[in-house]
């Protein structure tokens, strides 16, 4: 397959489509290959052309470790003779946690405290202000902000149902958690509306924001960029995770 049908297949299927028929060829290469050259291993084989082949397909560089170890770390696994149940309840809680992954492509991860602390700042002065957090994860957020602030009034909305259940537990008069897909929400009746989401669904947010959202009200979104639209200010926050808040005002 030359480069530029990689390219093409790229443009058409999720990163996991791909990974996965990769890892399905690889398997069977690697196999087939050891069988005829004793003492290779063909759990490393696999890994180090899955990991190549990631790469040529043009998988963002954090499959890369993900496609090396995949099948070695599978492998080594299943050696350790682990009740076969955990397989499926670790898969089932994965993906309680991670399903909009699979959809949305925005896997879970949190907000630090850092960042919290710099929102504070950014939040109106007035009192009853509205603040929604676009996919909540399990809501951590928002009940600190809601301890800081709590004049102020909370929405979150999460679709993976794990965190959503966490974010509920959390929820009181002033901090309300929907479960569901934040896509059909209309963002006029917040001040400030907050995104820690990843690279995909920028632009689409900004097309949605820019036609919603009330003059004045503020869009930020946590490291993530919208393609080829200039924030009004970036906040470099020098956390582990090197976040930048990017504020747009509408
Ligand atoms: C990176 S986490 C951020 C969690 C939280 N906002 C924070 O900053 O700590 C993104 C969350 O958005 C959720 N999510 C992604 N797309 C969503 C959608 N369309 N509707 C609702 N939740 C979504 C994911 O399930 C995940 O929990």
């Amino acid at each position: 397959m030359q480069h530029a049908d990689f390219a093409e297949t790229r443009e058409r299927h999720p990163p996991w489509v791909i990974a996965t028929l990769i890892h399905a060829a690889c398997s069977v290469a690697s196999f087939t290959l050891a069988a005829h050259a004793p003492g290779a291993s063909w759990v490393w084989l696999e890994g180090v052309s899955a990991a190549i082949l990631g790469a040529i397909a043009g998988l963002p560089v954090w499959w890369l470790p993900i496609n090396l170890l995949f099948v070695p770390a599978a492998h080594a696994l299943l050696g350790l003779q682990l009740p076969a149940v955990l397989y499926p309840a670790a898969f089932c809680i994965l993906f309680a946690v991670n399903s909009a992954v699979w959809r949305h492509r925005v896997p879970l991860f949190l907000s630090s405290a850092k960042v919290t602390a710099r929102l504070l700042t950014l939040l109106p002065q007035h009192a009853g202000f509205r603040f929604l957090d676009l996919g909540c994860g399990t809501g951590s957020l928002l009940a600190d902000l809601a301890r800081a602030r709590p004049d102020g009034s909370y929405h979150g909305i999460e679709t993976a149902p794990l965190s959503f259940l966490l974010s509920r537990w959390r929820a009181h008069a002033a901090l309300r958690v929907t479960w569901g897909d934040f896509w059909p929400t209309d963002l006029a009746q917040y001040d400030v509306v907050y995104a820690y989401l990843s690279p995909v669904p920028m632009a689409r947010l900004w097309d949605k924001a820019r036609r919603e959202m009330r003059p004045g009200s503020l869009l930020i979104s946590n490291t993530f960029a919208v393609p080829g639209v200039a924030p009004a200010y970036t906040l470099p926050i020098g956390d582990r995770l090197r976040s930048t808040l990017l504020v747009w005002r509408m």
